[in-house]
C-alpha cells in the first residue's frame, strides 16, 4: 500500500565540497519526491554526535560525528509516496561499493564515510531527523 510520508535526507560534506548539490537534488525531483524544505548548514560536532546518537555504539561513531560536521551539509524535507524506504532505494547500499548501479551512492559515494548521502531509516527517526534539523 501506498501512502506520502516525508523522510529527511542529508547531502553530505563530499558532495557539497564537490558541488554534486544541484544534480542529488534534481535526482528527487525527476523521482517524484517534493523538496518541502532544505537548508544548507554547518553544524558542530556536539550537534552531530547528538543526530547520531543511535550509532553511539560504533566503533565508527566518533569519525562519524567528526566528518558531519567538517564541512557545510545540505539537510532536505522530501515528501512523496512511501518516501522512506524510496529514498533509501535511491541512494542505495551505504557502502558504495555495494550500491545497485545507477543510486546516488554508486554515482557519487567515495567510500563507507564519504558515502554522499543520508536518509532516515524509518517513519519514526524520519520524524526525530525532521525535527532536529526544522523545528526549532
Ligand atoms: P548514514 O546513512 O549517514 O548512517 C550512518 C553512517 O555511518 C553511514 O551512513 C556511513 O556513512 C557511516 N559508517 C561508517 N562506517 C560504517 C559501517 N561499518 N557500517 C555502517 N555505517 C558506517
Amino acid at each position: 500500500m501506498s501512502k506520502i510520508e516525508q523522510t529527511l535526507s542529508i547531502i553530505k560534506p563530499d558532495a557539497v565540497e564537490r558541488n554534486l548539490v544541484d544534480e542529488i537534488k534534481n535526482i528527487f525531483i525527476k523521482n517524484n519526491l517534493k523538496i518541502k524544505e532544505i537548508k544548507k548548514i554547518q553544524i558542530s560536532k556536539d550537534e552531530a554526535s547528538e543526530f547520531y546518537k543511535v550509532h553511539q555504539s560504533k566503533p565508527f561513531y566518533n569519525d562519524l560525528c567528526a566528518y558531519l560536521s567538517s564541512g557545510p551539509i545540505v539537510a532536505m524535507v522530501l515528501e512523496g509516496e512511501n518516501a522512506v524506504l524510496f529514498n533509501r532505494k535511491l541512494m542505495g547500499a551505504t557502502n558504495p561499493k555495494e550500491a545497485d548501479e545507477n543510486t546516488i551512492r554508486k554515482l557519487y559515494g567515495i567510500s563507507i564515510d564519504k558515502n554522499s548521502v543520508h536518509g532516515s531509516d524509518s517513519v519514526d527517526n524520519a520524524k526525530k531527523e525532521i525535527e532536529f534539523f526544522f523545528k526549532n
